[in-house]
């Protein structure tokens, strides 16, 4: 048995159709998908990255760099889709590796999904906190700060030091809060999910009509900055003009990361043929069309230097005076609320994979639990709150952002160019979704996917390499060993 060797596609579906206590409960509408795509989707990117991008990076085209990471994620977006019609199981992006790649790159898919899924969770809980202190100092509770940052920051690119704080408590017990949630039943947790979505599309929607009526058009001029010299003349790259487009697009790609996510619970929806390619499609849609308006009302609300902060659309809501006091009050509610959601569906999607790979032995059996009255992967969610918060609770939220961009633009390339080699090596299965334009619409998701990958930070490469040789020999040490499909001799 080979490291290429495949899964062959009618096991995979024999395991979907699967039923009794040792599955998970059947119970997600096309809409609970979408919404659960959405709650994943709007957190940290548009609420705290898109300013700093637009001061440092692209300016008012900060608008452009939105469109061009949205492509690259509808083009992943719609092979995604088509995958996830075809193979309607838990894995995600891990299953579809194993069925068309073999089960090393699977393997290898499924641990970068960590950085994706379970350093998201970390990273957005992280954002979740800042907010969260100061929204209760803003009413006079003040929380020590040694309780609510990191003891470990980063120094330079490489050094890791003491700050002298304790713990970021806030986000250890939001990601707690979560993983019992989750462990409670995924009916409640996409209960919960939707509720919070509403909030915070409502106020999202609520800053987009109200802000563009103090928006001031010479804010949008030059729409794109001129491209910055250094004093030898030398021009700077990533400092606006079309070089700061591309870098401010790799900045806020983070903004687009989960709607992948909706496929993790693909075993945990009602008609998942159908409604996994419109949770995905659909959440995509709504949240480019929102992004793109609200990068171009806060641009046209404050000339773009002033947006370098942590709370960018508290900035620019500042800057219309005391006639939208109350707006910037209910933001803050919307971003607590929505980063709050993120990392729900972040920590749900992280165990769907463990339990996919335990299922194929790569992992051991304990991530393959489901819990006998909640139908949960109960001991795999709980094993992945525990990692995320030990990371949100020791470090700061600059080390772990860039690692999750870079995992999950790396996920979704892989899935692109597996879209492509399956309608070559497989023409005749049966697609509920195609992915329309092939081979340009993959072809296109590798080459943004690849080129926004490449425009991150060196360092960040350096870390993907070191998690994916720590990855490969957690593989030739257990997952070879264990794996099903090895033992079967297939
Ligand atoms: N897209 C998610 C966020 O921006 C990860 O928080």
């Amino acid at each position: 048995m080979g490291l290429w060797t495949t899964k062959p596609l009618s096991v995979l579906m024999q395991e979907a159709g699967g039923d009794g206590e040792h599955t998970l409960k059947r119970s997600l509408t096309a809409m609970n998908l979408t919404l659960l795509g959405i709650g994943a989707i709007i957190g940290a990117g548009i609420f705290v990255l898109t300013g700093t991008a637009a001061a440092q990076h692209a300016g008012p085209a900060i608008v452009i760099s939105f469109l061009i990471a949205g492509l690259g994620c509808a083009f992943a977006g719609l092979c995604y889709a088509e995958f996830a019609s075809m193979i309607p199981i838990a894995g995600s992006a891990y299953t579809y590796g194993y069925a068309t790649l073999g089960e090393l790159l699977a393997w290898i898919i499924g641990w970068d999904l960590i950085l994706e899924y379970l350093f998201a969770a970390s990273t957005v809980a992280v954002g979740w906190s800042g907010y969260f202190t100061q929204m209760l100092r803003d009413i006079g509770i003040d929380l020590p700060t040694a309780l609510t940052s990191a003891p470990f920051t980063l120094e330079g690119t490489h050094t890791i030091v003491r700050t002298g704080a304790i713990i970021n408590l806030p986000a250890v017990l939001l990601v707690l809060l979560m993983t019992t949630l989750l462990v409670l039943g995924i009916k409640e947790s996409a209960k919960l999910n939707n509720a919070i979505v509403y909030v915070k599309v409502g106020i999202v929607l609520l800053v987009i009509g109200f802000g563009f009526f103090y928006v001031d058009a010479a804010n949008w001029s030059p729409f794109i900055p001129a491209q910055l010299t250094d004093e030898a003349g030398n021009l700077i790259n990533g400092k606006f003009g079309w070089s700061g487009i591309f870098a401010g697009a790799g900045v806020i790609f983070f903004a687009y990361i989960g709607f992948d996510a909706v496929s993790t619970a693909a075993q945990e929806a009602k008609n998942p043929q159908r409604d996994l390619p419109i949770g995905i499609l659909a959440s995509l849609a709504v949240c480019t069309v929102l992004y793109i308006l609200m990068a171009l009302v806060m641009t046209g609300m404050v000339p773009y230097p002033q947006l370098d902060v942590a709370e960018p659309v508290y900035v620019a809501l500042d800057a219309a005076g005391p006639s939208l006091a109350w707006l910037k009050y209910l933001t803050n509610i919307g971003a607590i609320a929505g980063l709050a959601s993120v990392v729900l569906v972040m920590l749900m999607g992280q165990p769907r994979i463990f339990y996919a790979m335990s299922r194929d032995g790569l992992l051991p059996p304990i991530f393959g639990k489901v819990h006998p009255k909640y139908q949960t992967p109960w001991l795999a969610t709980i094993i992945t709150g525990l990692f995320a918060s030990f990371f949100a609770g020791l470090f700061p939220i600059g080390i772990l952002g860039h690692l999750v961009s870079i995992g999950t633009l790396f996920a979704f390339m892989i899935v692109c160019a597996g879209i492509l080699l399956l309608r070559y090596k497989r023409p005749e299965l049966e697609r509920p979704f195609r992915t329309p334009l092939v081979p340009f619409v993959p072809l296109g998701g590798i080459i943004v996917c690849g080129y926004l990958m490449y425009s991150l930070p060196p360092d960040t490469w350096l870390r993907l390499a070191v998690w994916m040789a720590l990855g490969l020999a957690i593989y030739f040490l257990y997952g070879r060993r264990h794996s099903k499909l090895a033992q079967s001799g297939s």
